[in-house]
């Protein structure tokens, strides 16, 4: 494997269910963290890094035909989630506030804020290597320790009861399991795998339990959280063929058990937290075993992309793109197309235990 982007991520079913979109949002505010499942124009400020979705051919259903520095052809995941809660997309991202908007910085961030950034992950050095420059998740919370600071002045006394009731959803996981088996693995002959797969994990629930309690200390109630889908199954790990890496897939599958430990832990530690654990795993290999339903018909291809070219940018201004986009899981060598993403949105949102446990997050944004 050479250039690990991002990944992937999620989605799934429900064709043809009627959501009723209120007008009115369902929670005061959206804070949005993590990877390029997430991001929605982080790394456009960051001028050296090597995850950018900000050229053609991104963004081409997005309004506009505009390329935004979403990882998808038009709305991803973060925006999908999102509609279904009663917002146009995403909010804006904290560095396009903090860079390109600031006379509406403090009315925008009663809203929400987007601080993912595409190549991250929990722990602090994921994506820096091979991305050079990632917003980690430890910046990222800072990022919000900011933005918490100027709501507690905008809003006085209001402030905790709003953050309270808002939503923060976290995508993370993929990008270290990439760093860990291209770095750590891969670089290492004498590597005992089973020692450092327990080492690897006992690591990422550490930080991540500090990364939650971090946010928790700010207020925070509300999360819906994504694991890790099957990266071994992405056009970049199968080169197109549809034969997925199992040991790479069994991390994945991991990833998800470790972080509901964690959660549920959380949750003990501190009785008022709700959360939502959406099972990408099972959300996407669901699409992959049984396309039909979700009209979807290439789940082993990019639709973006050349199979062939293992280094430098696959999906870009030459390269072929599939005419209908909706047909694919993957619109690039990690990244869902937009319908994935929609499809995997309303399992987050109405799906049952197998998708999202202990509560859809339909039912989290009640609470
Ligand atoms: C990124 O590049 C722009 C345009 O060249 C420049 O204005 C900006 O200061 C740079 N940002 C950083 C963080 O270096
Ligand atoms: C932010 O502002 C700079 C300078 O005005 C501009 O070049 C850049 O395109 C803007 N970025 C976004 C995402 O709007
Ligand atoms: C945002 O609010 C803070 C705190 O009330 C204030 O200090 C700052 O000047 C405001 N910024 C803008 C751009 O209005
Ligand atoms: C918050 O307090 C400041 C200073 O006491 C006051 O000017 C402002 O109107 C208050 N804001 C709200 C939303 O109550
Ligand atoms: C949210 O904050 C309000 C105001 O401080 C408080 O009454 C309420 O119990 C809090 N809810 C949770 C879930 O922490
Ligand atoms: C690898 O590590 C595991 C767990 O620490 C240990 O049980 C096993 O004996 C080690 N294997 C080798 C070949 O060293
Ligand atoms: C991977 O290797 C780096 C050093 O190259 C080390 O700092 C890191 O802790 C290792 N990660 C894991 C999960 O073993
Ligand atoms: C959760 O709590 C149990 C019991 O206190 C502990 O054994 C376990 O290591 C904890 N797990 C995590 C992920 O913190
Ligand atoms: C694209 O694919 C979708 C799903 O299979 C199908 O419903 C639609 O008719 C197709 N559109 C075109 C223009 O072929
Ligand atoms: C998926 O799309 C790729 C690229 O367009 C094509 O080569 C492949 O044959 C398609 N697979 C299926 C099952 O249609
Ligand atoms: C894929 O890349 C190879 C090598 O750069 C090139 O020859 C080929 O035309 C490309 N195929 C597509 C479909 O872009
Ligand atoms: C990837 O698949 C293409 C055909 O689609 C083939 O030409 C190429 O050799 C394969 N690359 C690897 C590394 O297997």
């Amino acid at each position: 494997m050479g250039v690990l982007i991002l990944f992937v991520a999620i989605f799934v079913a429900l064709v043809g269910s009627s959501l009723n979109v209120d007008t009115e949002t369902a929670v005061p505010a959206v804070y949005i963290f993590g990877d390029s499942i997430f991001d929605v124009g982080t790394n456009n400020f960051l001028n050296d890094s090597k995850a950018r979705a900000d050229n053609k051919p991104y963004g081409i259903d997005f309004p506009n035909s505009k390329p935004t520095g979403r990882f998808s052809n038009g709305y991803n995941t973060a925006d999908q989630i999102v509609r279904l809660l009663g917002l146009n997309e995403s909010p804006p991202a904290y560095l396009y506030l903090v860079n390109n908007d600031t006379e509406n910085f403090n009315s925008s961030i009663l809203k929400g804020v987007n601080f993912a950034s595409g190549g991250s992950g929990i722990m602090e050095e994921t994506g820096k290597q091979h991305f050079i420059d990632v917003v980690s998740m430890a910046d990222q919370i800072q990022q919000f320790a900011t933005v918490h600071g100027n709501i507690l002045q905008y809003l006085n006394d209001t402030a905790e009861a709003t953050i309270n009731k808002s939503l923060f959803l976290i995508s993370a996981g993929s990008n270290d399991i990439f760093d860990f088996l291209l770095y750590n693995v891969s670089k290492n002959p004498n590597f005992n795998i089973t020692r450092e797969v327990q080492e690897f994990f006992n690591l990422l629930r550490t930080t991540y339990h500090t990364h939650l309690k971090n946010l928790h200390n700010l207020g925070a109630r509300k999360f819906g959280i994504l694991s890790v889908p099957p990266v071994g199954c992405v056009p970049i790990v199968t080169n197109g063929t549809g034969h997925c890496v199992n040991d790479i897939n069994t991390l994945a599958a991991l990833f998800h058990i470790e972080i509901g430990d964690v959660l549920e832990n959380l949750s003990s530690e501190f009785p008022g937290m709700k959360y939502s654990l959406g099972n990408s795993y099972a959300i996407t290999y669901d699409m992959i075993n049984n396309p039909d339903p979700l009209h979807l018909s290439n789940v082993t291809s990019a639709c973006c992309g050349n199979e062939t070219v293992i280094d430098g940018v696959p999906c870009g201004s030459d390269t072929q793109v599939c005419e209908n986009r909706s047909q694919f899981l993957f619109w690039d060598q990690y990244h869902p197309t937009e319908h994935a993403s929609r499809i995997a949105a309303h399992k987050l949102y109405s799906g049952g235990k197998e998708y999202v446990a202990p509560m859809n997050f339909s039912l989290l944004v009640q609470e």
